[in-house]
């Protein structure tokens, strides 16, 4: 069969290389894929948000399913128009994946159907904004209603620095109109844990438990990225924290879509704190994370493909997930500066190490062709995946293997994994 990937990151080099291994899988086409993807798939120059475009060459290509990676074009209804034309997609149509272009909504959802998560108000005006912080205790959370490529959050520790964050995400619109609407929560503490699953509409399936790490610099310091690193399994994602998820948190939030007439299908990212009052709902995806993919997908067992088709046709119950009982751990290699201000262009070398390795992985996020050489091409350049027995395995051997890899400004957090020592 023929299967397009809308996306470009290093998420989806993760999941063309996952469905590369299908044997039910001829030819795959990426749009607009990038210098990676290209060695496993044919990139098509088309946006992920130019809907017409990707379902006319699916059309003409007779393409048999296609799978929409990012937020944007889930949220903005990719899913909806290829299913228009007749074509079969894989991922929530547009009034589910709201479950993540809307916190308000999900909050809102939470609440009705007592998800644990933390208290909250919403606010569609910065003046009630402003009055509810006189009387709330800090720190506190503040988040912009939609969309901010995982930036719209602010955890303020004084009530001046909450006043500021309202006005820059209300009334200057730091996050444009993402901010029109917003979340006030309460600040919890505990591990943060991330579980995506795949869900059919009535059954959920968890994959591997993985962790992130968004902060830019070592030890959870500097600015919030879109991640600098992950690992998997997470060791404090117990037996007993799964069970209280699968029954508190994941079957109550699928059923939870299907009565509000918005039944999900795709991939349900959890973002989970465990806390002292047991696990609650950080945060809702509604597709899989960059990077956790690049950690989870390599210890998947399963043929994908056959999982996302059971997906969309709801057959989720009759398919058990299988992974690897070994670890992964992912190293982002970022552009000195990311995420604010860095150059592109330089050539990347070492990447011809990791041809022919079934336990290392070099996913590219941002990196292109240019006169025969592939160059950085953004703030995350690469992700550098090991397999191990172990996590402390493949840490080491991440690590070992992000000094095959050389380009000028490479930089990279020393501490993926830390948590793994405190465990
Ligand atoms: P989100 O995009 O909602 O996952 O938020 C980004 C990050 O902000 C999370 O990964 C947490 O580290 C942090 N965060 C979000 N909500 C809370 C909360 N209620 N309490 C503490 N930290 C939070
Ligand atoms: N790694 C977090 C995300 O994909 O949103």
């Amino acid at each position: 069969m023929k299967v397009l990937v809308v996306g470009s990151g290093g998420r989806e080099h993760a999941l063309v290389t996952c469905i590369a291994k299908s044997p039910r899988v001829d030819k795959i086409y990426c749009a607009p894929g990038n210098a990676g993807i290209a060695k496993l798939a044919e990139c098509v120059d088309i946006g992920v948000m130019e809907f017409d475009r990707l379902t006319d060459f699916a059309l003409k290509e007779e393409i048999d399913l296609t799978v929409v990676a990012p937020d944007d074009p889930l949220v903005a209804g990719a899913v909806d128009a290829f299913e228009a034309k007749g074509l079969r997609a894989f991922g929530p149509r547009a009034n589910a994946a709201v479950l993540e272009g809307s916190k308000a909504f999900s909050k809102d959802l939470m609440k009705k159907y007592k998800i644990p998560t933390a208290a909250y108000e919403n606010f569609d005006n910065a003046d009630d904004a402003l009055k509810y912080l006189e009387t709330a205790r800090m720190p506190i959370v503040l988040k912009a209603d939609g969309l901010a490529l995982g930036k719209g959050v602010l955890i303020c520790n004084t009530l001046e620095e909450a006043k500021e964050g309202v006005k820059s995400i209300m009334l200057d619109k730091k996050f444009g109109n993402a901010g029109n609407r917003m979340v006030i929560e309460e600040f919890m503490t505990g591990r943060e844990v991330s579980v995506l699953t795949f869900v059919d509409g009535k059954t959920v399936r968890p994959m591997t438990s993985a962790q992130d790490h968004k902060r830019a610099g070592d030890g959870d310091t500097g600015l919030n990225t879109g991640g600098m690193g992950t690992f998997s399994p997470s060791p404090f994602y117990t037996k007993e924290v799964d069970e209280f998820c699968m029954k508190n948190i994941y079957q109550p939030t699928v059923d939870a879509m299907t009565a509000e007439g918005r039944p999900f299908k795709g991939v349900i990212f959890f973002g989970l704190m465990l806390t002292d009052d047991g696990p609650k709902v950080l945060e809702y995806n509604a597709r899989f994370g960059d990077p956790e993919a690049q950690v989870v997908l390599p210890r998947m067992n399963n043929d994908i493909i056959d999982v996302m088709e059971a997906c969309i046709d709801g057959r989720l119950d009759e398919t058990e997930l299988d992974f690897n009982d070994n670890a992964a751990v992912c190293v982002v290699l970022a552009s000195e500066g990311y995420p604010v201000k860095y150059e592109k262009g330089f050539e990347i070398r070492g990447l011809d190490r990791f041809e022919g390795q079934d336990s290392y992985y070099c996913f590219h996020a941002g990196t292109k062709l240019k006169d025969g050489k592939i160059v950085t091409n953004g703030g995350r350049v690469l992700g550098v995946t090991a397999l191990g027995d172990d996590l402390k395995q493949a840490r080491s051997n991440a690590y070992e293997a992000v000094k095959w890899i050389d380009f000028d400004n490479k930089y990279c957090r020393s501490d993926i994994g830390k948590a793994i020592d405190e465990a």
